[in-house]
């Protein structure tokens, strides 16, 4: 098939270097930035008196009428085409005849496609923000509910100290927050606008950047025309926030694997959210969170191969640069999934408040506020922290827990020792004297809810 660029070359390609080479199998979706960006330039164009007023007319009804139709479904895409700029350009000539051939006028594909991802990222930036939201709002509403439930905290999947629930999902609320932050940064450098940038050098035509820049929504422009075309900063960018969100997911999910399996039993995932065994008839699979965790390779995976393919890369465009698109639309598509079915998850899991506070009740996880007892008595923490270490070594040896030992045991050990101390190693009390801001206290967890409602309002 002859090229719209035929001229130096007859145009005439081989079939299988025309489907190597184009990209209009995952380029086609940003149709509707390429048909916005396109009427800009039409009026930018006219605005400058480059084209007259009447064309500009033309062009921009023209566009809108492409825009329709392929929203409406009766225009459809054609797959022959190298890339969704070429589509739209050749119906709009097809239609308009030689009118249409005056949009391409100071501009180049190179900045055309930058401008066209930057539009596409940052919608899908605030999409994504939305859904990711949606999860915090879920969580934090699920530590509301549980923020007096008492559950072991851990440090290498060791119990450690008595925490609530509610503190423990608080934790996810701050990580994803940050990532709403780290999007919020990387959607400010995407919003500068490369249309204009021409093939690479700016153009000899006598432009205003500034007023496209301005028509669609930009806070200002590429100031270098060579980095303008060849920047893909942006997509790196955001590849490595929705790499970092898609860790925190993958945590959370690892989480709630290892809660609703027999051996945790601290939480029941919703019927809806989880799947059975074609075998084993009393499976109830997390899948969702198992995949979640999987498809967080995949992001990766994704980060890696667009820095490893911009790394060699001599200024300004080369072709190698269409391959942004494939990796960065894959990770979008894949984050937004993952945030869509983690929301309503999290939303409808129940916690086994029982079995929390069960295994709270196993793991000497009160042996730190034993020793803050003696401390408050007056012995030094090191002494205390020893006594404390020794009273656990005598439980596990004669199997019982601090709870069950009569105060004439620990007097053998102290005579620090008395009454209030039961008072003391009560696993409700551990955690209400844990004020410090952030701490796990029903009143903390509190406050980080109001904050991060807050920074969600
Ligand atoms: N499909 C191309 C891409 O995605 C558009 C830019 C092509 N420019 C060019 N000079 N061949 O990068």
């Amino acid at each position: 098939m002859a090229k719209m660029w035929a001229g130096r070359t007859d145009g005439k390609t081989e079939k299988i270097a025309d489907d190597f080479n184009s990209s209009i199998r995952f380029d086609s979706r940003m149709y509707r930035e390429d048909i916005t960006g396109s009427m800009a330039h039409a009026a930018m164009l006219s605005y400058k008196g480059i084209i007259s007023q009447t064309d500009a007319d033309t062009l921009i009804t023209g566009l809108e009428q492409i825009l329709a139709d392929i929203d409406a479904g009766v225009l459809p895409i054609d797959m022959e085409c190298e890339d969704i700029h070429m589509f739209v350009e050749q119906v709009l000539t097809q239609r308009l005849g030689d009118v249409g051939k005056k949009l391409h006028t100071a501009r180049s594909r190179n900045d055309q496609v930058a401008l066209d991802i930057r539009m596409y990222l940052r919608s899908q930036i605030d999409e994504i923000s939305d859904l990711t939201k949606a999860v915090i709002a879920a969580v934090t509403a699920k530590a509301e509910a549980y923020k007096a439930a008492i559950m072991p905290g851990y440090t290498h999947l060791q119990r450690a100290q008595p925490i609530t629930f509610g503190h423990h999902l608080m934790a996810y609320a701050m990580m994803l927050l940050r990532d709403l932050e780290r999007l919020a940064d990387c959607r400010k450098r995407m919003n500068r606008s490369p249309i204009g940038c021409c093939a690479l050098a700016g153009t000899t035509y006598d432009t205003d950047r500034r007023f496209e820049a301005q028509k669609l929504g930009f806070d200002g422009i590429c100031r270098n025309s060579l980095d303008g075309v060849s920047d893909r900063d942006f997509c790196a960018e955001m590849l490595s926030g929705l790499s970092i969100l898609m860790m925190h997911l993958s945590r959370f999910s690892e989480e709630i694997i290892l809660w609703s399996s027999w051996e945790f039993k601290f939480i029941e995932l919703s019927d809806a959210f989880t799947t059975g065994s074609s075998i084993m008839p009393q499976k109830k699979n997390p899948d969702m969170a198992e995949l979640v965790r999987g498809k967080t390779g995949r992001v990766y995976g994704d980060l890696m191969g667009l820095l490893t393919t911009l790394k060699g890369l001599p200024l300004a465009y080369n072709k190698d640069m269409q391959e942004d698109k494939e990796s960065i639309f894959d990770a979008v598509d894949t984050v937004k999934m993952c945030l869509q079915v983690f929301a309503p998850m999290i939303d409808t899991l129940t916690a086994n408040t029982a079995n929390m506070k069960k295994a709270a009740q196993r793991g000497f996880i009160n042996a730190t506020d034993l020793a803050d007892y003696l401390v408050k008595k007056g012995m030094p923490f090191r002494t205390a922290y020893k006594i404390s270490g020794s009273l656990v070594a005598y439980c596990i040896q004669n199997d019982t827990v601090l709870e069950d030992l009569p105060l004439e045991k620990y007097l053998e050990y102290s005579d620090l020792f008395d009454d209030e101390l039961y008072e003391a190693i009560d696993l409700m009390v551990c955690v209400e004297k844990r004020i410090s801001e952030g701490g796990t206290s029903v009143a903390s967890v509190e406050a980080q809810i109001d904050y991060v409602k807050e920074m969600l309002a």
